[in-house]
């Protein structure tokens, strides 16, 4: 990804703050992907900068639901199948469930049972690393359902939160890195 198109993407995108709570410094990515040069540089960017071989899984999950805008594009540009990562109470059951705090509050992300085949490697997407809480979860979760994480791709880091270090056992990639 040449500089250039990494900086034209943060400049699409929009910083709110305290929202949705006091003290939060809201990114918002969604500028970025309604723009036809931004859409174009955050789809190849997540091709371009997998954290490992595309031949090295086989499935990409997406959390609800930034990732779902990312997620299925990126698995159809390599020929992978999507997982949907939902939110509590979306999933017919049987389900498999997951709780995590995140940057402001705490959530439960949940999965389709029988939806990864014991050994199937995932890779995981999403929109942005905070203190990766719901990535961590993601992981846990996949891992509970007998899958393997290959690791993790976002369009965005946030420094000084430790996501990093929740996910250290995992190759994980970001486009930008933003305070
Ligand atoms: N998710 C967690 N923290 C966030 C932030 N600061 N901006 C946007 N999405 C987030």
């Amino acid at each position: 990804v040449s500089q250039e198109d990494a900086l034209y993407v943060v400049s699409l995108m929009r910083t709110i703050p305290d929202f949705p709570k006091q003290g939060i410094l809201f990114r918002d990515f969604l500028p970025a992907l309604a723009d036809p040069r931004g859409l174009k540089v955050l789809a190849e960017a997540l091709v371009k900068t997998l954290p490992v071989a595309a031949s090295d899984f086989d499935l990409v999950a997406g959390l609800e639901a930034r990732g779902f805008l990312l997620g299925p594009q990126l698995a159809m540009s390599l020929g992978k199948g999507f997982l949907a990562l939902r939110k509590k109470g979306k999933l017919p059951p049987p389900t498999l469930s997951q709780e995590y705090s995140l940057e402001y509050g705490n959530a439960t992300i949940e999965m389709e049972k029988g939806s990864i085949v014991p050994g199937q490697k995932v890779l995981i997407v999403d929109d942005l690393i905070a203190t990766g809480g719901s990535a961590k979860a993601a992981a846990d979760l996949i891992k509970r359902a007998g899958g393997q994480v290959a690791g993790f791709s976002f369009i965005m880091e946030l420094e000084g939160l430790a996501g990093r270090r929740e996910l250290q056992d995992y190759p994980v990639t970001t486009l930008v890195s933003m305070p």
